[in-house]
């Protein structure tokens, strides 16, 4: 018998730690469904990204987009918390709970848990955002919120940790080995000085609740609490298994929630990824079921699809079962949502790409890893009968028009994974389940 799998070297495991991702280009609805699970759960946690992400939710019928704070805030009692993969915007976070404190929701150390491991962005960053994004070639249309610029000061080890930052002898030191290392430092203090003033200003704010989140969440774990880990952006979007480089700079699957945390693989008990029934897409990059029609405009439309963070309209395109099994191989996905699948209805029918054509390499069913062959595949649909009766905003997968059943049966068959809940609108509770 393998001596590691004897019950004696077998620790309690909790699997009640579930990992929810963005499944497509992000804008998934991820701040929706956070929103709505974080009812049954103890403690939020968000793993990665910064102030790129926009998470919306809807509180007592008013719209709110959460950039910084994970999205299961407006729970009572219920723990928040950015764990080191993080990038933190000090004066957004501020901005942010401020904003939740008018919504009532009072925040204490006790429940909002800041990683002093987690890197700052600092108006420097967000400056060489700018900078690169305006150069002639290479543009990638980022959300210039500073986030390549951080992740890679953090990767060459200079970058500003949370911890640091909230300490003002340290942050000091920060500030002046910058300006050692970097000529156009200085310049840059001064050109954006009310931007430093608000990022010095935040300091203060933070420090009573910047703690060893890490070492608080694995306690939760072991404990058994239910733990919600809140993936940013999606995961085509991630550093090593999105489209680089047409893509966000840190790890945004479900590997990248351990990796953030220091929690170990096993205590993972699902990882749930999000997508549209159809896709959208932010920015640069390859596409291949984008639409330029009539009917891509009304998806745009009908969705509202602009940028939660930037305003920037969104790219819409037909679902890419292709792109989105790849999606499940990658992150392990125990299931899907199929959220704004009321976006769909009223169209006379609906495809889903089932292969990509490559004018060299023929039908291709995997996600090619060359970006620049993927740019040229041209999608294989299968094309679906389309629905016009309303579908009910809860209840049950089964209770959806034959014609809206008989997509996600198909989008089930191709992407080798069940369909869990069904997105039927913006509010919390606007969900159709098995
Ligand atoms: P996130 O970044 O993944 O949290 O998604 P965003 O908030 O950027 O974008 C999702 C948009 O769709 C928001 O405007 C949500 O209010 C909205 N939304 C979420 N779920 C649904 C749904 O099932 N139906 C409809 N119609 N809208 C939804
Ligand atoms: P949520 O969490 C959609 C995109 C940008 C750009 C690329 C790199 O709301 O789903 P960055 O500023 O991260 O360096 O930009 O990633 N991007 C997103 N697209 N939703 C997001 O977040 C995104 N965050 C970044 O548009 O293409
Ligand atoms: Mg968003």
């Amino acid at each position: 018998m393998n001596a590691l799998a004897q019950p004696g070297n077998q620790k309690a495991i909790n699997t009640s730690t579930t990992v929810l991702i963005g499944a497509q280009w992000g804008d998934e609805g991820k701040g929706k469904w956070i929103d709505s699970l974080a009812a049954e759960a103890e403690l939020v946690v968000r793993y990665q990204g910064g102030n790129n992400a926009g998470h919306t939710l809807y509180v007592n019928g008013k719209k709110i987009v959460l950039h910084q704070l994970p999205s299961g805030i407006f729970h009572d009692g219920q723990v928040s918390a950015l764990a080191a993969g993080v990038v933190v915007n000090p004066a957004q976070l501020v901005i942010e709970m401020e904003r939740a404190a008018e919504f009532g929701v009072t925040l204490h150390p006790s429940r909002l848990w800041l990683s002093g491991r987690a890197h700052v962005i600092t108006p420097w960053h967000i400056y060489l955002d700018e900078q690169r994004e305006s150069r002639s070639h290479g543009a990638i249309g980022t959300t210039k919120r500073g986030i390549g610029p951080t992740y890679s000061d953090k990767a060459s080890r200079s970058g500003l940790r949370l911890g640091h930052f909230v300490n003002e002898t340290s942050r000091k030191r920060w500030l002046q080995q910058m300006r050692e290392l970097h000529p156009e430092f200085t310049k840059v203090l001064h050109d954006r000085h009310e931007a430093w003033v608000a990022f010095e200003a935040a300091a203060t704010r933070l420090a009573p609740f910047v703690t060893d989140a890490e070492a608080k969440i694995r306690t939760a774990v072991a404990a058994g609490k239910k733990v919600l880990l809140e993936g940013a952006q999606g995961a085509l979007l991630d550093i090593d298994h999105g489209t680089y480089p047409f893509v966000t700079s840190s790890t945004t699957g479900s590997a990248g929630a351990c990796q953030s945390i220091g929690l170990a693989p096993r205590h993972i008990g699902a990882c749930i990824g999000i997508a549209k029934g159809y896709v959208t897409r932010v920015g640069a990059g390859p596409f291949p079921t984008e639409l330029h029609d009539e009917v891509g405009k009304s998806l745009a439309a009908k969705g509202q699809e602009f940028g939660a963070t930037t305003g920037r309209p969104r790219r819409v395109g037909w679902l890419d079962a292709v792109a989105l099994r790849y999606v499940v191989d990658v992150n392990g996905l125990s299931g899907v949502i199929l959220n704004k699948m009321d976006i769909l209805t009223g169209l006379k029918e609906v495809k889903i790409a089932v292969a990509y054509r490559h004018p060299t390499e023929g039908e291709l069913t995997t996600m090619p890893w060359d970006t620049e062959v993927l740019e040229q595949c041209q999608p294989v649909y299968v094309t679906l009968p389309g629905w016009s009766e309303e579908i009910p905003r809860s209840g049950k997968i089964a209770d959806l028009p034959a014609a809206a059943r008989q997509f996600v049966a198909e989008v089930e068959r191709h992407i080798g994974a069940p369909v869990m809940m069904v997105g039927t609108g913006p509010n919390r509770g606007d969900a159709l389940y098995r």
